[in-house]
Formats: structure tokens, sequence, C-alpha cells
């Protein structure tokens, strides 16, 4: 049953911008939301309030299913959402899981970050034919909710590789949208994407081919993906669907004005004080996220002690590793391996008053500005990233100008390597010497390229990025 007149404007994704924790006290519980940033909330308030839009999300929890069940399953309360329309699907808990952490975060991910360690994985058993069903129920969920809210001739923009059946099955129900999809990770080149079944490989491309246009944050992952549908479909893109490009940027305005309220020079004052007088700085700031290579960038900094004493005691490593996907065992373990890494490295080089690393877990934004606005080197190493913001972001944040030693596997090198230290993600003896390079560089050369760094990172800020795939799409 749809809950509005019909939207002219829908965004799907499993995340959706608000969230609820569900506490005991009170008749059936008290629900408190919280809001969520990001591109998708800036390109959405973009469009104005006259035109309707509505935000079709998961519920990710016991919180957000009862918000549901209280929202009788149509919109949530504009209180809780800013203003924001938005339907939340009370998918079936099992059925949630098995498509986010089974497929989505196990499978999709996997492949499209080649992460899988190969001898042993992956294993496309009778098992994960059974979670595959629950990913297409997920998605026929979305395609539903969608077909029910729009308006004739809306446009719908679907995210990411949660949603990549999406497009094909809500084509089917109404011909007459006009359907995006946009892939905000990498995307894996033919011979990695084929580790999959022939016939999942095929219905995950065809899903994508139901919409008018794929987009991608970079050309190097539209190409992958051509390249697929070429390799598993045949020559050519058979729908017709266009494909498209839009590297989404830091907001400059949002960041310089946040970075510069009280509770963020708090942090700074704190940080100060663990870094200790004088020191420079290497900062990182991630999700614990196992593409995000947290561990060898610990492991280049040992090296950089080993092999350039004269650092020793006069630079110390901010790494904040926040939690990510913890349901995964995998992910647990990668976490107590940063946490070993950083420990160990501690132990071999610590004084009694230089600590080499300070690794944070707990996530705190005004604390990451604070290390932005305190970095001299931004450390950005990936094993491979759709995009990778926070290298866009620092530079914009930083204080005194950083360089940046980034991997020239994460999509922002396409717009950031002239003025990085590029790095290959997997060479220890090369990030370590990238890192001694950028601890080097003359103050004049660091300002300057940060600027540039700054402006590359910033040409496409989310509420642009977020109307051009509107625009491109047909209004
Ligand atoms: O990088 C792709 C992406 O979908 C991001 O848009 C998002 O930050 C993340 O992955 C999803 O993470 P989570 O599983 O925590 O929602």
């Amino acid at each position: 049953m749809a809950s509005t007149q019909g939207a002219e404007v829908l965004v799907a994704s499993n995340r959706g911008p608000v969230s609820y924790e569900l506490s005991p006290e009170g008749d059936g519980g008290t629900l408190r939301a919280r809001r969520g940033g990001g591109g998708l909330v800036s390109g959405l308030s973009a469009i104005g309030p006259d035109t309707d839009a509505v935000w079709v999300c998961a519920a990710l929890g016991d919180g957000d299913r009862e918000a549901v069940r209280r929202a009788a399953g149509g919109l949530l309360p504009a209180e809780d959402t800013g203003g924001q329309r938005v339907r939340m699907l009370g998918i079936d808990a099992g059925v949630y899981a098995d498509a986010y952490n089974g497929i989505a975060n196990s499978a999709l991910w996997f492949v499209h970050h080649m992460l899988y360690q190969t001898p042993l994985e992956p294993v496309f058993d009778a098992e994960f034919r059974r979670r595959w069903e629950s990913y297409r129920a997920y998605n026929r969920a979305f395609a539903e909710a969608l077909a029910e809210e729009a308006a004739e001739g809306a446009a719908v923009l679907i995210q990411d590789y949660h949603l990549a059946l999406a497009p094909r099955m809500l084509r089917q129900l109404r011909p007459d949208l006009r359907i995006g999809h946009f892939s905000h990770t990498p995307w894996a080149p033919p011979d990695y994407f084929r580790l999959l079944p022939d016939d999942i490989a095929a219905e995950l491309l065809t899903g994508i081919l139901g919409a008018d246009r794929a987009a991608f944050l970079t050309r190097r992952w539209a190409d992958a993906f051509t390249a697929c549908c070429h390799d598993v479909l045949g020559p050519g893109i058979p729908s017709g669907t266009r494909i498209g490009v839009h590297g989404l940027g830091a907001d400059s305005d949002f960041l310089r004005e946040r970075a510069h309220r009280a509770d963020v020079a708090e942090r700074m004052a704190a940080l100060r004080e663990e870094i200790g007088e004088g020191r420079r700085t290497i900062v990182r700031v991630d999700r614990t996220e196992l593409s995000k290579n947290i561990v060898r960038g610990l492991l280049a900094y040992r090296q950089l002690l080993a092999d350039h004493p004269e650092w020793r005691e006069r630079v110390v490593h901010v790494a904040f590793a926040y939690p990510s996907r913890q349901d995964l065992a995998v992910y647990r373990a990668y976490t107590d391996e940063v946490r070993r890494v950083a420990q160990e490295i501690n132990g071999e080089y610590g004084t009694p008053d230089w600590t080499p690393v300070v690794l944070h877990v707990k996530d705190d934004f005004a604390r990451s500005l604070a290390a932005y606005r305190l970095a001299d080197v931004a450390l950005v190493n990936p094993i491979r990233d759709g995009m990778n913001l926070v290298a866009k972001e620092v530079p914009v944040v930083s204080d005194e100008g950083c360089a940046l030693v980034l991997s020239r596997e994460a999509g922002a090198y396409e717009e950031l390597g002239d003025d990085a230290v590029v790095v290959n993600p997997y060479d220890i003896t090369g990030t370590a010497e990238a890192l001694h390079e950028a601890l080097g560089m003359p103050a004049g050369e660091r300002a300057e390229r940060s600027k540039r760094l700054a402006a590359a990172g910033t040409a496409l800020p989310p509420a642009r990025w977020f109307l051009d795939q509107l625009e491109a799409l047909g209004r």
C-alpha cells in the first residue's frame, strides 16, 4: 500500500538516513532516532522541498523494525527524519541477515574488492544458493515498495551492490519509470567477477541492466562493468543501458564549518597531549574494513621506524579504526589483528614519553576532524576502494596542509594521483619509503599540493553529484 500520492524522485539504499535504538523503558520500549549524514542526505536536500521525494531503505536492526511496526509500514515520522519522507522496509530479520551479511557483504563485497584467499574460498554451495534466495527476496521487497511509491514517469536512483537485482525487478513492475543504478564500490575485472557461478554473474549484470543508466565512481570501475557484460552476456550492452561516471567529492563548506566547532577544538587538545610536543603526525581514519589495509599500513610504519631511525620519537601514527560489520567473524578477527600489530609496534619502539601508534577504535566524528586538522601526512592505502572520501577530506581540513600517501587502487587516485605520493598497497617497503618522502616534503610544496588536492577533491560535492545523476536520467 503506497504511503504517498506518488513521489517524483525516489532513492533506494540498504542503509537509510535514520536509525533507531530501542531501550526497554516505557510501554513497549522507547525509540530513539539517530540521523546520519553522507552524500545521499545532502543530495536529496539539494532538490528542494517542492519536489516530492521518498527514500526507501531497510530496517537494519531491532530498533528499526520496531519503528516500522509503529509506522504501520508507511512513512517514518517526519520529526525523526528532519522532514525527509522515508519508508523503511521491515524485511524479515533472517532474510535480511542472509541478504546483507550472507550475500552482499560476504560475497559481492569480496568479489568487487578482490578479498578472497582463493585456495580455500569462495565456496558457492547449497548454503550459498539458499542465501541467494534471500538476496532475491530482499531486492524484490525494494522493487515492490518503489513501484508503490513512484508517480508516473518518476526518477528512481537505486544504490549499490545490495540492490543489484532491483532495477530489473522494478522495470518489470513499472516500465514507465526512469531508473538509475549507482555502484559505490569498485567493480571487479572479468576474470575475478567470473569466480561467481555463471548464472549468478549473469543475474547480477542483467539486474543492473534493468536500469536506464548504470553509474560508477570512476571510469575504471565503469569499464570493468562493461567488460564483465561483454564476457558474461556477449558483446554490446544488450539492454541499451547507458553507462555514466560521477566521482563523488567532499563537501568543503560542511567540513570547514564543522571542523571549527568547539568539540573539535577540545579533541585537538586531547590529541596533542597524546602525540606530544613538536612531533609529526601520520593520520588515517577508516572503518575497520578488510579492504582498507590498516594492518599493512601499520607494518609500513614499523618499517619506516626500522629503516629511518631519525623519525623515532619525532613522529606518531594516529590511526582511527572504527567498528564495522562486526557480525562477520572475519571482520572481528581483522579488528583484533589491527590492535595486536599496533601494540607490538608500541612495545618494540615506544619510550616512556613517546607512543609511536595512537590507536582509537571508538567512532567519534569530532575526533576524526581533529585528527584531519593536525595531519602532516594522511595515509590512505586501501587494497581497493570505490572512491575513499578520507583522501579528499583531509587536504580540505588540515590546518597546515598535508601530504597524501595514496593507494593507486583507490578510486580517488584518478583525481588525486598527480599530487599524492602514490603506493602499491601490498608493497610494505614501498609504502614505508612513501611515508618517509611525505614526512620530509618541504612545507611550501606540501601546502601547494594540499591546496590542489583539496580543489580536486571537492570538484563534485555531494549535492551536485546527486543532481548530475538526476539530470542525466532526464528529469
Ligand atoms: O563503499 C560502499 C558502501 O556502500 C558505502 O556507501 C557505505 O559507506 C558502505 O559501503 C556500507 O557500509 P555498511 O555495510 O556499514 O552499511
